[in-house]
């Protein structure tokens, strides 16, 4: 077997660096939009063969390294009875704002965790190039919380934050509940064929680093080291939290995946011995088209070494994404070095 993302993930040297986009199975792709207009998304994602479907689409367009497997953070959320809508990101029906709200959400045999997602692996497993690597994912419990709490996506999380300080207890409690649940829902994801797993800690940066070492840590730390035991390769995504990247970085995860706010380049060099890192660049460069995309991942592919770069966006790729764009990031990756390409040679520089 010889997946660049796997080697890349063990820092082993590779021919080229991999490259996968965060939300590549999304909004910016026609034929998506073209699936959309008969499916709500919720029955795309929670339809096995629909979801293996969408899963696969950016792998037929493009030669990407990774698949992703279409589903969302909420998918796993029903095992514990939580019911939830999208407008367009999630809606849930009975917010939790209390220590009752929490002792409400029932327990739940691993094999009921999103039955659909595990059959949309197996499936996807089987259509994929040997070569690609296919990739599991979940919410981190505070990102889980955010919504579970808040109701719907909201600037900045403040009922979340007013949860946090008023009810600490309550709030542990949760995210107690919701690291176990992801320990078994990303446990059963690499048994039906995910070679790594990515968390995605996207609303992470609304605490301060005293409060979020404090509350959140804890809990993301059981969830890797349930994984580090069972032998699952770790993606750690942390999004808008240049402040708590030392905190992050010191946890057990083989990829450190951050934003487009801070220097990969530095952090790859800080933590070097023991991380690979992914990203980084502004999903809002993409919208610039071909030259400016291929530009900023250029300048990304000098500032980082390859060993133990996954090249990747910052966040998901934003649905008014032209699609020259993702060709222009992708054949500046495959074209690194190649001096017909334009570029100085790395060691001339
Ligand atoms: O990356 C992929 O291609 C796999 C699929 C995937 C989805 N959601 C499908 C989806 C993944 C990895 C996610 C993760 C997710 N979902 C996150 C973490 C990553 C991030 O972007 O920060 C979060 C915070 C959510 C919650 C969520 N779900 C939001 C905010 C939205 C609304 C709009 C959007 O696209 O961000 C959703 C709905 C959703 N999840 C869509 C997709 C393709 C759009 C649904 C549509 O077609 O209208």
């Amino acid at each position: 077997m010889n997946r660049l993302l796997l080697q890349t993930i063990a820092r082993e040297p590779t021919p080229r660096r991999p490259l996968w986009i965060m939300r590549q199975a999304g909004r910016y792709l026609p034929e998506y939009r073209e699936l959309r207009k008969k499916y709500a998304f919720k029955e795309l994602a929670g339809s096995a063969d629909l979801s293996t479907e969408v899963t696969l689409m950016p792998i037929k367009r493009f030669p990407l390294d990774a698949a992703i497997v279409f589903a969302d953070i909420m998918s796993p959320l029903p095992a514990i009875g939580v019911e939830f809508d999208f407008d367009p990101g999630p809606v849930v029906e009975n917010p939790i704002r209390d220590q009752a709200g929490v002792d409400a959400l029932r327990s739940c045999h691993p094999d009921e965790i999103a039955p659909e997602v595990m059959t949309a692996l197996k499936q996807v497993r089987a259509e994929l190039p040997d070569e690609t690597a296919l990739l599991g994912f979940c919410g981190a419990p505070w990102t889980l919380a955010a919504y579970l709490v808040e109701g719907r996506g909201k600037k900045d999380f403040p009922t979340l934050r007013a949860f946090a300080a008023t009810q600490p207890e309550a709030l542990d409690a949760l995210l107690a509940k919701l690291a176990d649940l992801m320990v078994h829902y990303l446990i059963n994801q690499a048994r039906a064929g995910a070679d790594a797993v990515q968390i995605f800690d996207s609303w992470a940066g609304v605490l301060s680093l005293p409060d979020w070492d404090r509350m959140i840590r804890p809990h993301l730390e059981t969830i890797l080291e349930a994984l580090g035991n069972a032998g699952v390769p770790r993606i750690l995504f942390v999004q808008n939290a240049p402040h708590l990247v030392e905190s992050y970085a010191m946890l057990p995860a083989e990829v450190l995946a951050c934003d487009w706010r801070v220097d990969l380049g530095d952090i790859q060099n800080e933590y070097q011995d023991r991380k690979a890192v992914q990203g980084n660049i502004d999903p809002a460069i993409l919208l610039g088209g071909y030259d400016t995309t291929r530009t900023a991942t250029r300048n990304l592919l000098d500032t980082v070494d390859p060993v133990g770069h996954i090249v990747n966006l910052g966040h998901g790729i934003l649905p008014q994404t032209p699609i020259e764009s993702v060709e222009a990031m992708i054949e500046a990756v495959h074209n690194e070095g190649d001096q017909a390409s334009g570029r100085p040679a790395r060691t001339g520089a």
